[in-house]
């Protein structure tokens, strides 16, 4: 970390030694600043940056010490290591061309309200222990539930991340088959129980199938149904499915449908999946972890339709709203379910305000809760509904832009539509038609691209093709950015084929 301050006199170095309580004082003050400093500077310089380091796997490991400094350290030392040790082994999620994955931004108001969430170390446990961090998160997660246009009956609350989320909603679509008494009898040792099915569709994300593993309901039970040409879930199958199912003895009870599929975005038909939940009796979730947040965006609100008929909603603020990670929201229209199945309250967890305020422990696994929603709500403030709404549609446009540069160019070939800020295509170079040849070219081409370290690109199946992931949704990213993406991809494309 470079110095910005005057040297450290003798008087702040004299608290390295102090062997009890916390840095003095004045001493915060000047690392303080000093890294906050460091911050702005990272921020506005953050295209200096390689957007994937040059490290192998066990470099950052091994040049660390293997065990714990016997005496402290000054801060001096700890922030130099910073900059030595640590930033050349960072993959920079800030960096604008980070166009892997579903790329997280970390904005300047989300970045101050974390030092501030740190610094006040809330912990809303229950209310009493946190009764601004319970409150301010009943207001910011009711806030973004009007934004997205989901009905008063949602009730949200905050979790790390969308796996948790949707492993809460599983519970709680477990817990909703009341005669099965799961959360005094489980699982194990019943033979009243037959084979509990959940149904998503071949393009859900991962987190649903480790929710079923972590259940102990195992992946046996999960039933993926096929998509329909446009990667959406195929209800006539998802129908099906559950008839043959139910007629060979087991239990459906969950659907999980998506908004915004993690390889693709596609977008699953909600309506007519709630109509098959609701003739079945089975609980739906929707996993709008990354799409759900575009309808923050007026002109895009249908991207929810049916959504209100849903038990549980996901959607992820860390993902495409700016705010740094972890921050997930999961909504739903049964929190009482929720709270069947995750409140125990121990004694000494009992407080006077029990009959009147929330305890947000009852309703998930965690008992301490740290102050998330603090992010939240100074993203919200800052940008407004209609600065994260014109932040939003900006992405849509580039990535419109970088569509048509794809359906421009002969030599490359777009697998899949584009709903969201994610595009799927490949290099297709005319007279090139063996597919494993196309598997092997795109590859190489990811890996040369990925090489270069000054952009970051990421990659899926589509079925059995290989297919390059270009999302754009940092809010850096300006058009001059996925151009010069585009220029890079090029590039590189000609290099492998000469
Ligand atoms: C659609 C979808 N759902 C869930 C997840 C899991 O998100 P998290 O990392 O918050 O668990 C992802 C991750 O990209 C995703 O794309």
């Amino acid at each position: 970390m470079k110095k910005k301050g005057p040297p450290v006199d003798h008087e702040v170095n004299a608290g390295v030694n102090v062997s009890v309580g916390d840095m003095p004082p004045e001493e915060f003050r000047k690392y303080g600043h000093q890294l906050v400093d460091w911050v702005a500077d990272y921020l506005q310089n953050i295209e200096r940056y390689p957007v994937l380091p040059n490290v192998l796997p066990g470099d950052v490991r091994r040049s660390l010490p293997a065990s714990p400094p016997e005496d402290g350290e000054t801060m001096d030392k700890i922030l130099a290591d910073v900059d030595r040790l640590i930033i050349p082994g960072m993959t920079h999620w800030n960096h604008p061309r980070f166009h892997a994955y579903f790329n997280s931004s970390a904005s300047s108001p989300g970045i101050l309200a974390e030092f501030l969430s740190a610094a006040l170390n809330g912990n809303a446990m229950v209310w009493q222990s946190g009764p601004a961090v319970t409150e301010l998160e009943e207001v910011t997660v009711d806030w973004l539930r009007q934004m997205l246009g989901l009905p008063a009956d949602f009730w949200g609350m905050i979790l790390d991340t969308a796996s948790t989320s949707t492993l809460h909603a599983v519970v709680a679509a477990r817990e909703s088959l009341a005669d099965l008494n799961m959360r005094e009898q489980g699982l194990t040792g019943r033979k009243d129980i037959p084979r509990l099915r959940l149904y998503t569709s071949e393009f859900a994300h991962s987190s649903v199938e480790k929710a079923m593993m972590t259940l102990g309901l195992g992946l046996g039970s999960v039933c993926k149904i096929p998509v329909d040409e446009q990667f959406r879930m195929r209800p006539d199958a998802l129908a099906e499915a559950i008839a043959r199912d139910r007629h060979s003895g087991m239990r459906p009870f969950c659907v999980v449908a998506t908004v915004g599929t993690t390889s693709v975005t596609s977008i699953d038909p909600i309506p007519a999946i709630a109509d098959i939940c609701e003739r079945e009796g089975l609980w739906l979730h929707v996993d709008a972890a990354y799409g759900g947040t575009a309808a923050i965006i007026p002109e895009m609100r249908s991207i929810l339709a049916g959504c209100e008929r849903a038990d549980s909603l996901v959607v992820n603020p860390h993902k495409w709203m700016f705010v740094p990670v972890d921050l997930s929201i999961l909504y739903t229209r049964r929190p009482k379910i929720l709270r069947q199945a995750f409140s125990l309250v121990p004694e000494y967890l009992r407080t006077a305000h029990d009959d009147v305020a929330r305890n947000l422990m009852d309703y998930g696994v965690p008992l301490g809760r740290r102050f998330r929603a603090l992010k939240l709500w100074f993203v919200l403030r800052y940008f407004g509904v209609n600065g994260l709404a014109n932040r939003l549609r900006e992405h849509l446009r580039i990535a419109q832009s970088f569509k048509s540069w794809i359906e421009a160019d002969p030599e490359f070939e777009l697998l899949a539509p584009v709903h969201f800020g994610a595009i799927c295509f490949r290099a297709h170079p005319p007279g090139v038609d063996d597919e494993n040849q196309l598997d092997s070219l795109n590859e190489r081409l990811l890996n040369a691209v990925n090489e270069r370290r000054d952009m970051f690109l990421s990659h899926t199946k589509l079925g059995r093709t290989y297919a390059l992931r270009m999302v754009i949704g940092h809010l850096r990213t300006e058009e001059v950015h996925a151009k010069k993406a585009w220029e890079l991809i090029l590039q590189e494309l000609k290099r492998l084929r000469v």
